[in-house]
């Protein structure tokens, strides 16, 4: 789905963000200790220098809490404000509950919604336009849009192809009507066909753990990594053309790009065909290597702290994931300039 939605009477923007990132770091050097590759083969083929990893009792509701609550600080939210906790992760706390309702309880946020949305790395982009459509229609005045994902959990570490490339983290962002500005459009998509490519194949109701399941380690990451490589060049770049077409903007408009930081050499790509200019864009995939859906707002957290999101800066997000799915957004950065 598609929609310039700056005409709509209700203006919505972000008014706050923030994120966190483990403690315990991982480099290339201790990959090269725990299965057969290098340094060199993952930074000139992702970009990844290293990456964060949970504590053994973190889960991402608990990398969210500090996220979540630096967005609220810098909105001036508070939390009893929160009508609405939207949770885009892959590696929920648990089938159920939903890691929005643990993490809306935690918070404090007792008059809140809350429930979780999965669409792998695409999931923060997915979860602002929900948020979008609750506040642009009055259902909600103020929402908490969070990308959390402890990947480490359900990372092979015997499997060179994927352990490489996944990081944990969480990022969060505050959303509410604001003044002028804000959200301009999105462009939504998923095509379920390439499923397979990406996927934990075990652990749901197709095939629920099993000792067969473990034995054929199972309820890891699956990956086509090749495959996943051209459906994330191909549609990184329509996505975005499409949505800056039907916002009437051009790439010369976009004053910041903040990918999914999957591959570098998938940001490049896009970056080139889109032709925008590589010092507009923002990157920290060396350090966090791919946090999937907390990705996009750990560069806006990032960012904002980096003094580079001001009031006025048209930014263009856009990212790919499981699903497979897509999915961008383009807004005029508001800060806290709520109504
Ligand atoms: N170290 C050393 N060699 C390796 C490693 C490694 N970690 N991994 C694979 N290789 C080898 C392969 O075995 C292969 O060897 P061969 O030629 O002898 O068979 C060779 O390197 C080349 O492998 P390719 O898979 O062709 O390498 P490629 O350049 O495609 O890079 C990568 C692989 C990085 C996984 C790439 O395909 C990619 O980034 N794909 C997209 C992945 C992605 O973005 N996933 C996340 C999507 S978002 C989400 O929802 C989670």
């Amino acid at each position: 789905m598609i929609g310039n939605v700056s005409r709509n009477s209700v203006a919505v923007g972000i008014t706050g963000v923030g994120f966190y990132a483990p403690d315990q770091v991982l480099t290339n050097a201790d990959l090269e200790e725990m299965v057969d590759t290098s340094d060199e083969w993952i930074t000139t083929r992702t970009g990844i220098r290293e990456r964060r990893l949970a504590a053994a009792d973190q889960a991402a509701s608990d990398l969210a809490l500090p996220a979540a609550r630096q967005a609220l600080e810098q909105s001036g939210t508070a939390v009893e404000d929160l009508d609405l906790v939207v949770v885009a992760t892959a590696t929920p706390d648990m089938l159920f509950p939903a890691t929005a309702a643990i993490l809306a309880d935690e918070l404090g946020a007792r008059k809140a919604a809350a429930y979780d949305l999965l669409a792998g790395c695409t999931g923060f982009v997915y979860a602002l336009a929900q948020a979008y459509g609750a506040l642009a229609t009055g259902l909600s005045k103020r929402a908490l849009v969070v990308g959390t994902e402890a990947l480490s959990k359900i990372t092979n570490w015997h499997d060179r192809s994927t352990c490489i490339l996944f990081g944990d983290g969480a990022g969060a962002a505050v959303v509410e009507p604001v003044d002028d500005g804000g959200i301009q459009g999105f462009e939504l998509g998923a095509d379920g066909s390439g499923g397979p490519d990406l996927c934990v194949p075990a652990g749901g109701s197709r095939r629920p753990v099993s000792p067969d399941a473990l034995e054929e380690e199972a309820q890891f990451i699956k990956m086509n990594g090749a495959e996943v490589f051209r459906f994330a060049t191909r549609v990184m770049v329509s996505s975005a053309e499409e949505l800056l077409a039907a916002c009437g903007a051009s790439v010369d408009d976009v004053d910041l790009y903040v990918p999914h930081q999957a591959n570098k050499r998938i940001i490049d790509h896009a970056v080139k065909n889109l032709g925008l200019d590589p010092a507009k864009v923002l990157l920290n995939i060396d350090r966090y290597g791919n946090t999937s859906s907390a990705s996009i707002p750990i560069g806006l957290a990032e960012a904002q702290a980096d003094g580079l999101l001001e009031e006025g800066t048209r930014v263009l997000m856009s990212a790919v994931g499981a699903g497979l799915t897509w999915g961008s957004v383009y807004m005029t950065w508001t800060g806290n300039g709520r109504i």
